[in-house]
């Protein structure tokens, strides 16, 4: 294989025929590029790509990549550039391919509920589209600008996967460009599939190191009807996760289950300026339901209001109005931009099974208070997705410390039965840590893999897995 010390330059001639591919406006090589060199990942120096193509088709997509195949130009696809684990960061320089311009929403099929859509189609317009057409798309990683292309490349995640689970289990069917310049279709509009192996999947995740993804074919469900959400305090965060396996038990799964604790309470509404419910009590559970109809919202929040009760609840507060419901919910998603403004938060997201999650923070916070850093954590409970932000006071001390303490925690995820990252992929930041939930058998399988997408390793180099 050829390495990253192979790779060529992009000079005028491949300049040339980039603006000849893709009109010369969509060709960026001056400052601009600089909105394409970081994604959302804190601790990253940004790294500038030698030019950035905005395509329009995959038709165009597929001649971009025949050319950095054939110059042997390393290539980053990049979709909302909202990723938190560095992945389309260009650390070898080469090409950018951004997606935005290919945000077209092809069909929403109504009779076989799938959506077909680029993969440059930002998340607030996809469910704009579905909604008009009286569906649902029920994924929500939080970040609304994020691309569906970005989604699916990093099988997000998000705060509804209790009930729906993961992008990939939406994804239907890709077209995708190879780094050869290829284009393939995997899977369809249809539910059942037993024919060869499972591209669809294994596009799905990969982070763009083994193709572009230019289309996604999206299972669409009927709308929900009616959400609640209930914000439950307790007294300790043991209390709190005690009540998860009980509450997951009843007959109607709540969609998220989210749980956090006083002191990320207390810096949102520092950060927001808006105050939280109950702020006084040291845990927190948020539950989110859906339901045909308001009685029926009634009986599962009854429900599972006693449940928490049961389990040492100190109180249940329901929002009330959709307004305060939306309002509960969106501080929720700002917590992650409510750590990076005290901070330069490192971020976990590695999930352990959810009876096991009491127990691996028990062990993350021991392992804190040894290397005396401080912690902040909050997570998705109900699937075992656990968030924790070891704070760096910036010093190369304090980074250094904290890469040691990752080890340590992945290892005890690990040992939880669990893996390294839940919904934001392993990208430039994560990627070391990866031997540590793969045995050498499968990382070398992952590596044949890759190879057999992208044998000259141009496919977003650098990222996912080391290949020597
Ligand atoms: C969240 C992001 C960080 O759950 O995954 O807020
Ligand atoms: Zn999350």
């Amino acid at each position: 294989m050829t390495g990253p010390k192979s790779y060529q330059k992009v000079n005028d001639e491949v300049l040339a025929s980039l603006s000849e591919i893709a009109g010369a406006k969509n060709v960026l090589c001056g400052d601009e590029r600089a909105n394409y060199a970081r994604d959302e990942t804190t601790e990253l120096e940004p790294a500038l790509p030698e030019v950035v193509v905005r395509p329009e088709d995959t038709a165009s997509v597929a001649r971009i990549m025949k050319l950095a195949s054939d110059k042997h130009i390393p290539v980053t696809p990049r979709g909302g550039g909202t990723g938190i684990s560095g992945g389309a960061v260009p650390i070898y320089g080469g090409i950018v391919l951004s997606l935005e311009r290919m945000n077209r929403i092809v069909e929403i099929d109504r009779d076989n509920f799938v959506a077909t859509v680029e993969a440059g189609v930002i998340l607030t317009d996809l469910y704009q589209a579905v909604e008009e057409a009286g569906l649902y798309y029920p994924l929500y990683p939080g970040e609304t600008s994020s691309s569906i292309g970005g989604n699916v490349a990093t099988n997000a995640g998000g705060m509804r996967a209790v009930k729906y689970g993961v992008t990939r289990h939406f994804v239907l069917g890709l077209e995708a460009v190879l780094p050869n310049g290829d284009i393939i279709t995997t899977g369809g509009k249809f539910v059942k599939c037993s024919t060869g192996y499972e591209l669809t999947q294994l596009i799905t995740g990969s982070e763009g190191t083994l193709a572009v993804i230019t289309k996604v074919l999206l299972r669409l469900i009927p709308p929900p009807g009616k959400r609640e959400v209930l914000f439950i305090p307790f007294n300790s965060l043991e209390d709190a996760i005690g009540a998860v396996p009980d509450i997951l038990k009843g007959d109607n799964l709540p969609v998220g289950l989210e749980f956090m604790e006083q002191d990320i309470i207390k810096m949102v509404e520092e950060y927001t300026g808006q105050e939280v419910p109950l702020h006084e009590h040291q845990a927190f559970l948020m539950i989110i339901v859906e339901a045909a109809s308001d009685d029926e919202i009634q009986r599962i929040a009854g429900r599972l209001g006693e449940v928490c009760l049961d389990h040492g609840a100190v109180d249940v507060f329901l929002p009330g109005s959709e307004r305060a419901k939306r309002r509960l919910l969106e501080l929720r998603e700002k917590f992650y931009s409510t750590v990076c403004h005290f901070g330069t938060p490192a971020i976990v997201d590695a999930v352990v099974p959810r009876s096991r999650i009491a127990e691996f923070i028990a062990k993350v916070k021991e392992i804190a208070q040894r290397y005396q850093v401080p912690l902040v954590s909050y997570g998705h409970a109900g699937d075992g997705n656990v968030h924790l932000h070891p704070m760096s006071d910036g010093t190369k001390k304090s980074v250094a410390k904290i890469e040691k303490m990752l080890v340590e925690i992945f290892q005890v995820g690990v040992a939880c039965g669990g893996t390294i990252s839940g919904e934001h992929g392993l990208g430039l930041v994560k990627k070391e840590y990866l031997p540590i939930a793969a045995d050498k058998s499968k990382l070398a399988l992952m590596r044949r893999i890759k190879l057999a997408f992208d044998p000259n390793n141009i496919m977003n180099p650098g990222k996912v897995i080391d290949m020597d």
